[in-house]
């Protein structure tokens, strides 16, 4: 049988106990750590490089290239974030690894400030995250108890140690620049870029920001090596991915997958198909602000290639399942609810985007939108897309703009009474 759930990263995760650093320990963790020390800088940050990691928090921007700019910045404090706050709806899997295997984390982030050169690092939580925030919280305590954290750690010189720093709820604050002005103690708002985070991030400073899974796969690539990691995937995507599967599937949950693995083997191997033996209406990928696809793509494989060729992202990695029973329009709007709630307000396109298309969208529900809504709602899409300030506003348009690609029937029937089928399962 072909082997869909592999365990790089999610090895402990179910088999050692959270709440105790021993049972790490027992199961080879921080052996890595303790090794690091023999080697220099340059031979760790190769072997990240050579992983072709790339980050998990949406962007997929290679991180070894990310920790080789802030390692060569001569200047110091530098900061390393572990951004956890995993606020868009559809993703959980960043939760999955804190509550199951927070020292695999914290091991990480010893590894990446060691190469970095970094001294203080933070763990920037969601809010309501309260249970990952306990475990945490025990872990890192654990974790100084037995000399993993703090000055001169195992008298290798290096000194680290690890802040919990919780947000407030906010959707933005996982955006990297509302997250440092959060840990400034400022309102969560984004800034201008450049200059980026890695050159001029809190205080101004050096500033690290990878994601909880990004961070928690580099002690499995420093201890394996990046050929090991690398064997498996596709020529373009190396090593396994965390995907949030969820919606109208029999069997949901968090699963470490190969790269090269298609929608289709993800819903119906691991989530074990449709409850009822229903139909797939419409998968939505990445998250709320992820792109919307009908059942017709999901031979589409987890690829950053094959992704950039039909213009999709694949953000956090979320595959949302909707099926027949559904109202693509009603989806929408949900989402479109989320964005206008937790649009930051900072720039006109964003703020005032959101409540149009929401408008707008009220009126296809009620099949009493035109065509000239249509085309209003389109150019507003676009105008957003193009012209929000960060990501937040940038990302909310895509589930509608796929919708309107890939599902423009469910908008026509707004308008026109002979589409009848918009409900018709
Ligand atoms: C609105 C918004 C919310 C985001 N939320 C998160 C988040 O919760 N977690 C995360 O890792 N990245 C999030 N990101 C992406 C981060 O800004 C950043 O790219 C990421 O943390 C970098 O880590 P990586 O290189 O390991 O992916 C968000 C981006 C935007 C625009
Ligand atoms: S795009 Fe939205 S969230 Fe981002 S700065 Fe503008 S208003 Fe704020």
């Amino acid at each position: 049988m072909k082997k869909y759930n592999l365990a790089f990263i999610t090895r402990n995760c179910g088999k050692i106990d959270p709440h105790s650093i021993d049972s790490y320990i027992e199961a080879g963790g921080y052996d890595t750590a303790l090794n690091i020390f023999s080697r220099n800088c340059e031979n760790i940050i190769n072997e990240i490089k050579k992983s072709e990691l790339r980050g998990r928090g949406g962007a997929g921007f290679p991180t070894g290239t990310k920790i080789e700019i802030v390692y060569k910045l001569n200047i110091t404090p530098k900061f390393l974030v572990c951004n956890a706050d995993e606020g868009e709806p559809g993703n959980f899997k960043d939760r999955f690894l804190l509550e199951n295997d927070p020292h695999q984390l914290i091991e990480g982030m010893i590894i990446t400030a060691y190469a970095a050169g970094i001294s203080k690092g933070y763990i920037y939580i969601r809010g309501e995250y309260n249970k990952a925030i306990g475990i945490l919280e025990k872990a890192i305590k654990q974790a100084r108890q037995k000399g993993f954290l703090g000055k001169n750690i195992f008298g290798s010189g290096f000194n680290f140690d690890i802040e919990i720093y919780s947000g407030a709820g906010a959707y933005v604050c996982g955006e990297e620049f509302a997250l440092i002005e959060s840990i400034e103690g400022k309102a969560g708002r984004p800034r201008n870029k450049p200059p980026y985070p890695v050159s001029a991030g809190i205080f101004n400073q050096p500033t690290l920001i990878n994601n909880v899974e990004t961070l928690s796969t580099i002690p499995f690539i420093i201890r394996e090596g990046a050929e090991k990691y690398t064997s498996i995937g596709t020529p373009s995507s190396k090593g396994t991915r965390l995907v949030s599967l969820s919606g109208n599937v029999n069997r949901r949950g968090v699963f470490e997958v190969p790269f090269g693995i298609s929608v289709h083997e993800i819903i119906f191997n691991l989530g074990k198909g449709i409850p009822g033996g229903r139909r797939i209406k419409m998968v939505q990928l990445g998250g709320a602000s992820g792109p919307c696809i009908p059942p017709e793509m999901i031979d589409l494989r987890l690829d950053y290639e094959e992704f950039d060729k039909n213009g999709l992202s694949m953000g956090a990695g979320a595959v949302i399942v909707i099926d027949d029973r559904h109202d693509i329009l009603d989806i929408l709007r949900n989402i479109m609810v989320f964005f206008r709630h937790e649009s930051c307000g900072k720039c006109t396109p964003c703020r005032e985007a959101n409540r149009h298309i929401l408008n707008i969208l009220d009126k296809f529900i009620a099949r009493t939108a035109t065509e000239k809504d249509l085309s209003t709602l389109e150019s507003i899409l676009n105008v957003m897309t193009d012209t929000s300030f960060c990501g937040l506003g940038q990302a909310a348009p895509t589930a509608i703009l796929t919708a309107l690609k890939y599902f423009r029937y469910e908008f026509l029937s707004g308008i026109y009474k002979e589409f009848e089928i918009r409900n018709a399962v």
